[in-house]
């Protein structure tokens, strides 16, 4: 990151505070850091703070006369490597979806020509509001980048997601932004599977499970940044497909196995999604209906296609085959024996007791499975994970070309 330059704008949240921190884990980093504060933000921490850490003086106003001599707003929104926001608030989210410049923060996102990565910070209803879920949506599909919340105790007293993530994480993605090996799998083919499927009983009701495909759309999304041609062969789920990445849909196993195999060949495979293991021996054309007095209906199922193992036995076997085991005991153990049997060559292994909050949660603390043994990877956020995970790819790729 040496050399490297952001232009941090800073909302009006508490946890501006945290903000000051970034500003210094990115100096130590070799970042300069020029910084656009707003009114808001202005309420929280002082310029004068922002500017001794930063080095540089703040800019806040959008009309000032000298700014505008100096450096345009203009300018100044492409002057950086990277436009960071922390804390986005629930306002600047909605200003860029709305795509609003009524100040120089949101001006400077309007017009800068730089990627944008966004650290949301609220209240958890305002983060679980539907018209911040809607904006966020809108910023992903619009190519912007985001880092947390987390989920933990707020400052307004509540728990759940709106935690702006720790300033190390938000250096994390950031260092991830600028790594060199952006571009590093320009040229190779990606497949990767996220998501649960359903299976149907009947028109109304399907046997499913707690996949959210966050991990998965999460390890999509770093392979397209380094550059893959990446196939998401979806589960139903409720995210926003990451950009430059072609989605196919899917319900069941069996269609899920078919979209795989129409995105061969390919150089890599990541088959994250937690396929059903069983399906509905018969699929009811109409709803079941409860009948006065008759038995309770049971349910007869039988296995469905393995999608991984499948995958090993291709003809157009992917070069490198990764699954995934989601365990709830004995995870390492479990996880080996899966890598032998399927055929694949790694398996990224976690603990999805419900305790650990992993099936649904932001984090994931994964053990890496190869042929070389087991890695312990520490706690991370799953976009951090999805990064590791793709370097490493591009890593085993590139030794195998050669
Ligand atoms: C004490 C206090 C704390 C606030 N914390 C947040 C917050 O964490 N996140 C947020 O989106 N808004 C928060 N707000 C509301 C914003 O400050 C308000 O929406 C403001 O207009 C945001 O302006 P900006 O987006 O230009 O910075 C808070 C307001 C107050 C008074």
């Amino acid at each position: 990151m040496r050399g490297k330059s952001v232009l941090l704008i800073i909302g009006g949240g508490i946890a501006a505070y945290k903000s000051l921190e970034l500003v210094r884990r990115l100096k130590d980093r070799g970042v300069s850091v020029r910084a656009i504060m707003t009114k808001a933000a202005a309420e929280f921490v002082t310029p004068l703070s922002v500017a001794s850490l930063s080095g540089e003086r703040v800019f806040q106003d959008l009309f000032s006369l000298t700014d505008e001599a100096e450096m345009g707003h203009i300018q100044l929104s492409r002057s950086a490597d990277l436009v960071v926001v922390a804390p986005a608030t629930a306002d600047l989210m909605a200003k860029l979806a709305g795509g609003h410049a009524n100040d120089l923060a949101s001006t400077a996102l309007l017009a800068t020509d730089k990627a944008v990565l966004m650290a949301p910070a609220m209240n958890v209803r305002m983060w679980n509001h539907p018209a911040t879920q809607r904006n966020l949506k809108t910023l992903k599909s619009d190519g912007v980048l985001f880092v947390g919340p987390n989920e933990g105790d707020m400052a307004c007293g509540e728990f759940g997601p709106g935690r702006m993530a720790e300033p190390n994480e938000i250096a994390s993605a950031i260092e991830n932004y600028f790594r060199s090996d952006r571009g590093a799998l320009d040229g190779v083919r990606a497949l990767v599977t996220a998501g649960p499927t359903q299976e149907p009983l009947d028109p109304v009701r399907f046997i499913a499970n707690r996949s959210s495909g966050k991990q998965g759309y999460a390890i999509a999304d770093a392979l397209a940044r380094a550059g893959a041609d990446t196939t998401l062969v979806s589960g139903p789920v409720e995210i926003a497909p990451p950009t430059g990445v072609w989605l196919l849909k899917v319900t069941t196993a069996r269609e899920m196995l078919a979209a795989c195999e129409s995105a061969l060949p390919a150089d890599v495979a990541v088959c994250t999604a937690a396929v059903a293991d069983w399906r509905p021996e018969i699929t009811a054309n109409n709803k079941i209906k409860k009948e006065k007095g008759a038995a309770t209906p049971s349910i007869r199922l039988i296995e469905n296609p393995d999608i991984l193992a499948t995958l090993a036995k291709h003809r157009q076997r992917p070069q490198l085959l990764i699954g995934f085991a989601a365990e709830t005991e004995d995870v390492v153990a479990h996880a080996a024996a899966k890598r032998l049997r399927k055929g694949c060559d790694w398996i990224v292994a976690n603990d999805v007791s419900p305790h650990t909050g992993i099936m649904g949660g932001e984090r994931n603390t994964v053990h890496l499975i190869t042929a070389n043994g087991a890695e312990n990877w520490p706690e991370l956020a799953k976009s951090e994970v999805g990064s590791r995970l793709a370097a490493r790819i591009a890593e085993t790729l590139k030794g195998k070309a050669a």
